[in-house]
C-alpha cells in the first residue's frame, strides 16, 4: 500500500507536505515577526506548475487577508504575468518570509525588508517549499528574494535577466512590481520593459517545460 502511493502519489503527497509546513506556518514564532503579524501568507497557486515565483513577504493587505499579492503590488503581477498569458492559477506563488515586516512610523505601520536574520529564520519553510514543489524555472521578485534563492550579494539593478541555476531550477530575477510602481516618468518606461523582457524570457522556459510534460 505504501509503495503504490509512493508511486501514483506524487501530487497528493506534495499537496500533504505542503499543508503540513503551512500549518507549521501558521503557529511559527521563531522570528520576531510573528509579534504583530494578523495571518501568515504561506502560498498559493498551482503547486504541480513548473513555475515558481518568490516575492518578499506580505504586505499590509496580504497580512489582512492570508494571500501573497492581493495588494497593488499584486495587481501590477497580474498584468505582468497576463503579458505571457499565464495567470496566477498557472504559477506556485510564494515569499521569502511569512510574516509582515513593518515599523511603526508616526501613528501607522510602514512595510520594510525583512532583516538577514528573518529571512533566515524563515528559510526552511521556503526550502520546504521547494523541495515539495521542485519547480524547473524559479523567479525572484526583488533583492531579497535573490539574496535567499540566488546569492546574497545578489544586486538586482545590475545582476537581473540573467540566468542562474539553482536547486536544479532555472532561476532569473526581476524588479519587484512594488518597485516598479514607486518609479516615475522615464524610470518607469525603463524599468517597465525591462520587467517584460525577463517576464518573455520566463514564458519561454515554462513554454519548453509544458511541452516536456506533454
Ligand atoms: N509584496 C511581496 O513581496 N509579497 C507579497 O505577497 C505582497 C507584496
Ligand atoms: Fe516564523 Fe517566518 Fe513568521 Fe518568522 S516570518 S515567525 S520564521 S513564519
Amino acid at each position: 500500500m505504501d509503495s503504490l502511493f509512493d508511486a501514483e502519489g506524487g501530487a497528493e503527497n506534495r499537496g500533504e507536505r505542503l499543508a503540513e509546513l503551512s500549518r507549521q506556518v501558521a503557529v511559527c514564532t521563531k522570528c520576531d515577526l510573528s509579534l504583530n503579524r494578523t495571518n501568515t501568507v504561506f502560498g498559493t497557486g498551482d503547486p504541480s506548475s513548473p513555475l515558481m515565483l518568490i516575492g518578499e513577504g506580505p504586505g499590509e493587505n496580504e497580512d489582512a487577508s492570508g494571500l501573497p499579492f492581493v495588494g497593488r503590488a499584486g495587481k501590477l503581477l497580474d498584468d505582468i504575468l497576463a503579458a505571457v498569458d499565464l495567470d496566477r492559477d498557472m504559477v506556485y506563488i510564494t515569499n521569502v518570509v511569512k510574516c509582515r515586516a513593518a515599523n511603526r512610523e508616526g501613528g501607522r505601520m510602514k512595510n520594510r525588508p525583512p532583516t538577514a536574520a528573518e529571512a533566515n529564520a524563515c528559510d526552511p519553510y521556503l526550502q520546504g517549499q521547494l523541495e515539495a514543489i521542485k519547480p524547473e524555472i524559479i523567479l525572484c521578485l526583488g533583492g531579497p528574494a535573490s539574496k535567499s534563492i540566488i546569492n546574497k550579494n545578489f544586486r538586482i539593478t545590475k545582476d537581473r535577466g540573467e540566468w542562474h541555476e539553482v536547486y536544479g531550477a532555472k532561476t532569473m530575477a526581476t524588479f519587484h512590481p512594488a518597485y516598479v510602481l514607486r518609479q516615475h516618468g522615464e524610470d518607469l518606461q525603463k524599468t517597465k520593459r525591462l520587467v517584460w523582457r525577463d517576464i518573455q524570457e520566463v514564458y519561454k522556459e515554462y513554454q519548453k517545460a509544458m511541452e516536456k510534460r506533454n
